[in-house]
C-alpha cells in the first residue's frame, strides 16, 4: 500500500514533467507573450468557469475590453492569445496555419461534422461541396423567395401596427426561417415550425453555458450531466425538423453531376459520399446558422431605426426617391441603389456583431505583433471590441452613426478593422445571400411603416455568446406611414 502511495505520485511527476519538457518550445513561446490582466499566474479559466450565462458579457469586457495590442492567458489546458487590432485579423485570418477551429469552443454548437466546426479535410470537402449552393445564379433564384416571405412578414406585421409596443424578433425569425427552410431544405408551403426557433432561442443560452464548462468536450462525461440533458430535450424540435427534412428528400439520394444547387440536393448527393453524421450536423448548423444571424441583425437594425430617427428618416427618403414599388420584386442587383441602407446595416453589425467573438488554433508557429505565437494556441478575435474601439473609430465610436460609412476616414481604415462575416478561408459563405435578405427586408418594411420605441440606446444590455442578443428584447410600435 506505502510503495503505491510512493510509485503513484512519482509516475505522475514524471509523466507531468516529460510532458512539459516535450512541450518545452511551446511554454518558451507562450511565456514571452504578456498576460491578460487579472490572471492568476496566466491562468483564466477559474474566472470563467461555471460562470452564469448573465455574467459572461460582463467578464469578458473585463478580460476583452482593453485597449492593449497582444495579451494571453491559460484556459485550462489551452493557451488562448488575444488578437485585439486589425492587423493581427488580417494575419491570422489569412494564414493557412490558422483555419483549424478549436474544438473546446466549437464542439458547443452541437454538430462537430459541420462546417462551422470542422476541420482539415473534412472542411475543405463541405466548404466547397456547400459553396455550389451560393454561386450568382442560385442567388438569383432565391431572389423571388426572399421577395415573397418579406412581403408576408410585412403583412403579418401589419396586423401589429397602431396597436402598442410587441417584441419584433419572432416576426423576423419567421420570415428568415421561412426563406432558408423553403429555399434550401423543403419545396413546399409547410416547412416553418416555430417550435424550431423556440428550441434556438432556449438553447443557445445553454450552449454558452456548455463552453464555459470545457469537460463537455468529453462526451461520456457530457453524456452525465443535467445540462446536456436538458440541451438534447430542448433541441428535439430540431431533430425532428431534421428527420422530416431527410424523410421529404429521400428521392435525392442519388449521384448527380449538378454542378449547383441548393443545400439539401448538395448534402444528400450521393457523389460527395457524406456519412449520416456529417448530412445531420450539416443540415443542423445551416439552420442555425442560416437564420439566426439574418434575424437578429435584422431585429437589431429595425431597434437601431427606432431609437434614431434621423437615421429613419433618411432610409424612407432614399425608399422614396428610388423606383421602388412594391407591388413588384426588387432583384439582387438592384439592392445596389440603397447606399444609405447598406451604411445602415454595417452600422448595426459594427456595433453588434452577430458573431462578437470568434477562434482559431494555430497548426504551426505563427509571427503576431513581434511574437511568436506556438503550434497548438487558440487565437481569440474579439471582433465586438475592435468594432468598438476608439483608437479606430474615433471618440464616438460606440454611437449609432451610419454615415460613418460614407466617409473617407472609414473607407481608409484598415481592412480588418470591421470583420462581421470573419475573412479569408473560413470567411461566411452566406454574406451575400445575408445582404439581399436584410435590404430586401429593409427597403419593404420601410416603404410601409415607421418605427418607434420606448427603449433608450443607453440602456441596452447585451448577451455575447455565442451570438449577439440583446437582452431588453426587440420592442417597437410599428406605425402605418402616411404617405
Ligand atoms: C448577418 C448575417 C450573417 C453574419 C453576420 C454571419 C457571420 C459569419 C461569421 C462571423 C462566420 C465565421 C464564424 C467563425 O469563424 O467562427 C460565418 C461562417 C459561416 N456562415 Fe455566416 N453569417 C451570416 C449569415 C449567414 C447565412 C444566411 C448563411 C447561409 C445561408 C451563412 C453561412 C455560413 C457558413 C456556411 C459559414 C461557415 C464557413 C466555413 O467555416 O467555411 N451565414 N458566418
Amino acid at each position: 500500500m506505502s510503495i503505491v502511495l510512493i510509485v503513484f505520485p512519482l509516475v505522475i511527476i514524471i509523466a507531468f514533467a516529460i510532458f512539459r519538457w516535450r512541450r518545452r518550445r511551446f511554454y518558451e513561446l507562450a511565456g514571452k507573450i504578456p498576460r491578460v490582466e487579472g490572471t492568476f499566474f496566466g491562468e483564466l479559466s477559474y474566472r470563467f468557469l461555471g460562470v452564469k450565462t448573465e455574467n459572461i458579457t460582463k467578464l469578458l469586457y473585463e478580460v476583452m475590453g482593453a485597449d492593449t495590442p497582444i495579451t494571453s492567458a491559460y484556459f485550462l489546458t489551452e493557451f488562448m492569445v488575444l488578437a485585439n487590432t486589425p492587423e493581427m485579423f488580417k494575419t491570422i485570418l489569412s494564414s493557412p496555419h490558422c483555419l483549424k477551429k478549436p474544438t473546446i469552443i466549437y464542439d458547443g454548437f452541437f454538430a462537430k461534422n459541420g462546417i462551422l466546426a470542422n476541420n482539415g479535410s473534412m472542411q475543405e470537402k463541405h466548404r466547397k461541396i456547400l459553396s455550389n449552393s451560393f454561386t450568382p445564379a442560385l442567388l438569383n433564384q432565391h431572389n423571388s423567395l426572399f421577395n415573397e416571405k418579406v412581403k408576408k412578414f410585412v403583412r403579418k406585421v401589419g396586423e401589429k401596427a397602431g396597436k402598442g409596443e410587441f417584441d419584433i424578433y419572432n416576426h423576423v425569425a419567421a420570415c428568415s426561417l421561412e426563406i432558408l427552410m423553403k429555399g434550401n431544405f423543403f419545396d413546399n408551403e409547410d416547412c416553418y415550425d416555430s417550435n424550431v426557433i423556440h428550441s434556438f432561442n432556449n438553447t443557445t443560452i445553454l450552449m454558452a453555458a456548455r463552453m464555459m464548462r470545457p469537460w463537455m468536450s468529453i462526451d461520456f462525461l457530457a453524456k452525465l450531466t443535467s445540462l446536456s440533458k436538458t440541451i438534447k430535450i430542448g433541441l428535439q424540435p430540431v431533430e425532428n425538423k431534421i428527420k422530416e427534412i431527410l424523410k421529404i428528400n429521400e428521392h435525392l439520394k442519388v449521384e448527380s453531376d449538378q454542378k449547383q444547387g441548393v443545400f439539401i440536393s448538395q448534402l444528400l448527393n450521393k457523389k460527395y459520399d457524406l456519412s449520416d453524421e456529417e448530412i445531420r450536423d450539416e443540415i443542423f448548423l445551416l439552420i442555425f446558422g442560416g437564420y439566426e444571424t439574418t434575424a437578429l441583425t435584422l431585429s437589431v437594425c429595425l431597434l437601431m431605426l427606432a431609437m434614431h430617427k434621423e437615421a429613419q428618416q433618411k432610409v424612407i427618403e432614399e425608399i422614396e426617391n428610388s423606383n421602388f414599388d412594391e407591388n413588384f420584386d426588387i432583384t439582387n442587383e438592384e439592392t445596389q441603389n440603397f447606399p444609405y441602407i447598406e451604411s445602415v446595416l454595417k452600422e448595426t453589425m459594427r456595433l453588434f456583431p452577430v458573431a462578437p467573438l470568434f477562434f482559431r488554433e494555430t497548426t504551426a508557429e505563427i509571427e503576431l505583433d513581434g511574437y511568436t505565437i506556438p503550434t497548438g494556441a487558440m487565437v481569440a478575435l474579439p471582433i465586438y471590441f475592435v468594432h468598438r474601439r476608439e483608437s479606430i473609430w474615433g471618440s464616438d465610436a460606440s454611437k449609432f452613426i451610419p454615415e460613418r460609412f460614407e466617409s473617407e476616414k472609414v473607407k481608409n481604415l484598415h481592412s480588418h478593422a470591421f470583420v462581421p462575416f470573419s475573412g479569408g478561408k473560413r470567411m461566411c459563405l452566406g454574406y451575400k445571400y445575408a445582404m439581399y435578405q436584410m435590404k430586401i427586408t429593409i427597403v419593404n418594411f420601410f416603404k410601409k411603416f415607421e418605427v418607434e420605441t420606448s427603449l433608450k440606446y443607453d440602456e441596452i444590455e447585451m448577451q455575447m455568446v455565442p451570438t449577439l442578443h440583446i437582452v431588453n428584447g426587440y420592442k417597437m410600435k410599428v406605425n402605418e406611414r402616411k404617405s
